[in-house]
């Protein structure tokens, strides 16, 4: 059983928002209704108190709510939140981040995944400003159920009517399992750049950021997961109730993922490992004087190889590459050449999605030879993406 928020707003379509508590509640969940003010003129909260057993939320300031910050209180509870019928007005709030009542404050609280099931007049939705926050908001990794063509309150024909609430159910349901697929398994992901040292001073590296690989090590452990993240040199702060190795050469990294592999069911390696290493590193800082104009240089170790060629069955493993002109064929002969599950290549040429970047676009192969090209996506979507991908592969997904 889990504890479901039900955010409703004031479309003509609330009355359908009864079925989907309804519905919730057969499956065996506990809702928890959280109306706007307009939507209080429409459907009273009295209705959604004795449906749901619970007081429905409406105000921000509340005396009952005085004894703790209710929002954020009830964000950290939930394993679902959905909003459905929702307005264009809440969906331009939520994609502008505006908090001015109970419902939009909420939304930025939510860890958990958010469905959102829109219903609003045909013109109000093609209007490109609303096409503009839904997209914005599927960056962010929010979950939609289209509107659906027909008949409309206003009288009019056309797309805007809520999606049948069965529907939106089902996703929801579907959302909810993704919080659990991966409990019990062991997962090991790698992120960032590394350092090779020239001297104590000098080194070199690239400009991974560590983004994409903490989003999948958290997107693991939201899951379920037990996380390992082996890390490289990175500013960002880790997930919370994640194990974080720090590494800062090629060669430890090597190291600590070669120790933690055989435990994991699924390796991700999103770390950026530099190529070459110096052949003989100096100790102590090397003068100007002493600089030559020709480095040493050798090859680091293949880690992504050496854990293909340990491969046990059950075991998956994804890799990633950097491209800048992501190509197919090449992903197929990595896939091949390593023994790997998966390969997520990303354009890392484009302006603005990439390395350093939050948002990022993919082309993921399997093992099969299939490719697909997912939209640009926040780095936190696009884990999802993956993870919902390796679930595939691994024949878990329910
Ligand atoms: C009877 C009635 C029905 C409405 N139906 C919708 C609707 O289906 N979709 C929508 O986006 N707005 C609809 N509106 C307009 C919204 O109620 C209005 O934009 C409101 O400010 C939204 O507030 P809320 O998002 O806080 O609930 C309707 C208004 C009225 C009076």
């Amino acid at each position: 059983m889990a504890k479901i928020s039900l955010g409703v707003t004031s479309s003509v379509s609330i009355y359908k928002a009864c079925e989907i508590l309804r519905e919730f509640q057969k499956e065996g969940h506990e809702v928890q209704v959280i109306e706007t003010k307009n939507a209080t003129a429409l459907i009273p909260p009295a209705l959604f108190n004795a449906l749901s057993g619970r007081r429905t939320i409406v105000e921000l300031f509340d005396d009952q709510n005085a004894w703790s910050v209710a929002h954020v209180a009830l964000a950290k509870e939930i394993g679902l939140f959905v909003v459905a019928p929702a307005t264009a007005n809440i969906l331009a709030k939520f994609a502008q981040g505006l908090a001015d009542d109970f419902l939009s404050t909420f939304y930025l609280a939510v860890q958990a995944p958010i469905l959102i099931a829109p219903a609003m007049n045909e013109a109000m939705w093609i209007h490109p400003q609303t096409q503009d926050n839904v997209r914005r908001l599927r960056e962010r990794g929010v979950e939609f159920v289209d509107p659906a063509g027909g008949y409309l309150a206003c009288g009019d024909e056309g797309m805007g009517r809520l999606a049948d609430p069965n529907l939106i159910v089902a996703r929801g349901l579907e959302l909810l399992c993704r919080g659990s697929s991966l409990q019990g398994k062991k997962v090991l992901v790698t992120a960032g750049p590394t350092r090779e040292a020239m001297d104590p001073v000098r080194y070199l590296s690239n400009r991974s950021s560590g983004k994409m690989g903490f989003e999948i090590a958290r997107e693991a452990r939201r899951r379920g997961a037990e996380v390992v993240l082996v890390t490289g040199p990175v500013t960002i702060a880790p997930p919370p109730g994640i194990e974080v190795v720090r590494v800062v050469s090629a060669a430890e990294m090597k190291a600590a993922v070669d120790k933690r592999f055989s435990k994991a069911d699924v390796t991700v390696m999103a770390a950026a490992v530099a190529d070459f290493t110096f052949a003989a590193p100096a100790v102590r800082k090397i003068k100007k004087e002493g600089l030559k104009t020709s480095l040493d240089i050798v090859r680091t170790p293949d880690i992504l190889k050496g854990l293909g060629e340990r491969k046990r069955p059950g075991q998956t493993l994804v890799g990633f590459a950097a491209e800048t002109n992501a190509a197919a064929a090449a992903a197929r002969k990595k896939i091949r050449e390593k023994n790997l599950d998966l390969i997520v290549a990303n354009d890392v040429s484009r302006e603005g999605i990439g390395f350093d970047a939050d948002a990022n676009q993919a082309v993921l192969t399997d093992r099969r030879g299939r490719s697909r090209k997912t939209d640009v996506l926040s780095k936190r979507a696009l884990a999802a993406v993956i993870w919902d991908a390796v679930e595939g592969l691994r024949g878990q997904k329910k």
